[in-house]
C-alpha cells in the first residue's frame, strides 16, 4: 500500500511527537528542552519559523529544527542554523531526512539566507557523511570552547 508523505511547518502541537522520536534515537527524554526550543522557533516575534516536520499517513515521523539570523552576532550576512534533525528509527533510510533538508534549504534560499551552518560531533561519522552527501563542507568558522574549572 502506498504511504502518504507530506512536509509542513513545525507547530507547537508537534511537541509530543518530536520528544518521542528524539527519545527513540537518543535514549533520553528531553521534553523540557524541546518545549523551550519549540516555543522559541515558533515565536513570530523572534524570527521566521524555518522548522519543518515530515508526516507519513498523518503521523509525524521526522523533523528539522533551525533558526534564521538576519545580520545578528556581528555577522553581516543572513545565515541559518540547523540545530536538530531526527527521523523515527522505524522509517530511517527512506530519504525522509534528505527531503526535510532539501525543503529546509529551498525555504532558506527564498528567505534570502546566504549560508547554513550546523555542528556535527567530530566522531559522528554517519551524520558527517549525511551532511557531506548534501554538499555541506567544513566551515571557515572555528568552534572555540572553554572548560570551566
Ligand atoms: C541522521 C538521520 C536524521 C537520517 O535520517 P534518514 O531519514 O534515515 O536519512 P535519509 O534516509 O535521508 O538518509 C540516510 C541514508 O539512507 C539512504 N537513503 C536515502 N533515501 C533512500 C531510499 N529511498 N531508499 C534507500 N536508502 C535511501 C541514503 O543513501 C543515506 O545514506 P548516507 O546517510 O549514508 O548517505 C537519522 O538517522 C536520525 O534521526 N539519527 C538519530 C538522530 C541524530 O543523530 N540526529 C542528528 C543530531 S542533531
Amino acid at each position: 500500500m502506498a504511504t502518504d508523505r507530506v512536509m509542513r511547518v513545525l507547530k507547537k502541537a508537534d511537541l509530543q511527537a518530536i520528544v518521542a522520536i528524539d527519545e527513540k534515537t537518543s535514549g533520553s527524554n528531553r521534553h523540557e528542552y524541546y518545549e523551550r526550543k519549540i516555543a522559541a522557533v515558533t515565536d513570530p516575534q523572534r524570527s521566521i519559523n524555518s522548522s519543518l516536520v515530515a508526516e507519513m499517513d498523518g503521523k509525524v515521523v521526522g523533523f528539522v529544527m533551525g533558526d534564521v539570523y538576519f545580520g545578528e552576532f556581528g555577522i553581516p550576512e543572513t545565515t541559518a542554523t540547523i540545530d536538530t534533525l531526527g527521523v523515527d528509527p522505524s522509517v530511517q533510510n527512506k530519504g525522509i531526512a534528505s527531503d526535510l533538508l532539501d525543503q529546509f534549504l529551498m525555504n532558506m534560499k527564498v528567505a534570502g539566507v546566504n549560508k547554513v551552518y550546523t555542528l556535527v560531533n567530530w566522531d559522528d561519522f554517519a551524520l558527517e557523511k549525511f551532511f557531506s552527501r548534501h554538499k555541506f563542507v567544513p566551515s571557515k568558522r572555528i568552534n572555540l570552547e572553554y572548560q570551566l574549572p
